[in-house]
């Protein structure tokens, strides 16, 4: 197990990237994850490892120590309350309108966002539409450009849409689903930090900020919700993940149903 004095720095260094504060619950787990960046560094021990890391300061390292300690879980129709708020949105739209875009914030290996964008193509056919998806996390940028995912990952996602949008594995790729190439087409990923100024995105029709906001204190949550609104066309919408309440912050917004939000 990782020494209290080892895991105080990391956690430190962890906090200052990207705002997030581990507890001491989360010891095993740091241990754990730790251990195999040590193995692959050749240190048998996780608190040399640290002190390596601390000593050294080498960027790339930082990178993949922040990689290991995000917690990367999604799937595809992740909360399916939102999606079927987002195609009731679409049904209402009307042909000649700018670009219907969508952020995926904390877009994770990228299933919320390819989730999204097969609703979009299903309701406005293959163009007229983006979805932009950012994460913290390099290796989870990463990984949403390959477009590769495990078939369980799609339980969720209807099977017209597995057979429209997907391609399936064979041989080496058995048991995996290929994003497919006109999809991916309108969908890009790059990587932001939620605590600091964000990049230029430009603004959205629906943001999609769901199953982060819990990793945060009060404080860095309002100021994270504050900046992302910022990115919101004036009728847009704003989607939490259902355990993750704004309600009780001073942010412009009005609830519309949980886990939905409308700039106030
Ligand atoms: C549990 S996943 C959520 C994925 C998806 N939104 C969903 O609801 O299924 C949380 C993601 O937030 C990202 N994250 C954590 N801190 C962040 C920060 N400061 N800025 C941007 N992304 C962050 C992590 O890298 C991780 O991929």
């Amino acid at each position: 197990m990782i020494s209290q004095q080892a895991f105080d720095a990391v956690t430190a260094m962890f906090h200052r990237v990207s705002g997030i504060q581990l507890t001491t619950a989360k010891r095993a787990l740091v241990t754990g994850r730790l251990q195999k960046l040590a193995q692959a560094r050749g240190i048998g021990n996780v608190d040399r490892y640290v002190e390596m890391l601390l000593d050294e300061n080498d960027p790339d390292e930082l990178v993949r120590v922040v990689d290991k300690l995000t917690t990367n879980e999604t799937y595809f129709f992740r909360e399916p309350e939102h999606f079927e708020f987002l195609a009731r949105m679409l049904g209402r739209r009307s042909g000649s309108q700018p670009p219907f875009r969508v952020w995926s914030a904390a877009s994770s290996s990228g299933e919320e966002a390819y989730s999204i964008a097969m609703l979009l193509a299903d309701h406005l056919g293959p163009r007229g539409w983006e979805v932009v998806g950012t994460d913290l996390s390099t290796a989870m940028v990463d990984a949403a450009r390959r477009a590769l995912y495990p078939l369980e990952r799609a339980r969720q996602m209807p099977q017209a849409y597995l057979k429209r949008y997907c391609l399936r594995g064979m041989g080496e790729y058995e048991g995996q689903l290929l994003i497919s190439r006109d999809l991916r087409a309108n969908v890009r990923f790059t990587g932001a930090n939620l605590m600091e100024s964000l990049p230029d995105l430009g603004t959205f029709d629906v943001i999609f900020l769901r199953n982060v906001l819990i990793y945060f204190d009060p404080p860095a949550k309002e100021a994270i919700a504050g900046r992302v609104i910022g990115k919101l066309k004036r009728d847009g919408y704003l989607f939490t993940g259902h355990a993750e309440s704004l309600t009780a912050t001073r942010l412009p917004l009005r609830s519309v149903q949980p886990a939905v939000y409308e700039l106030a």
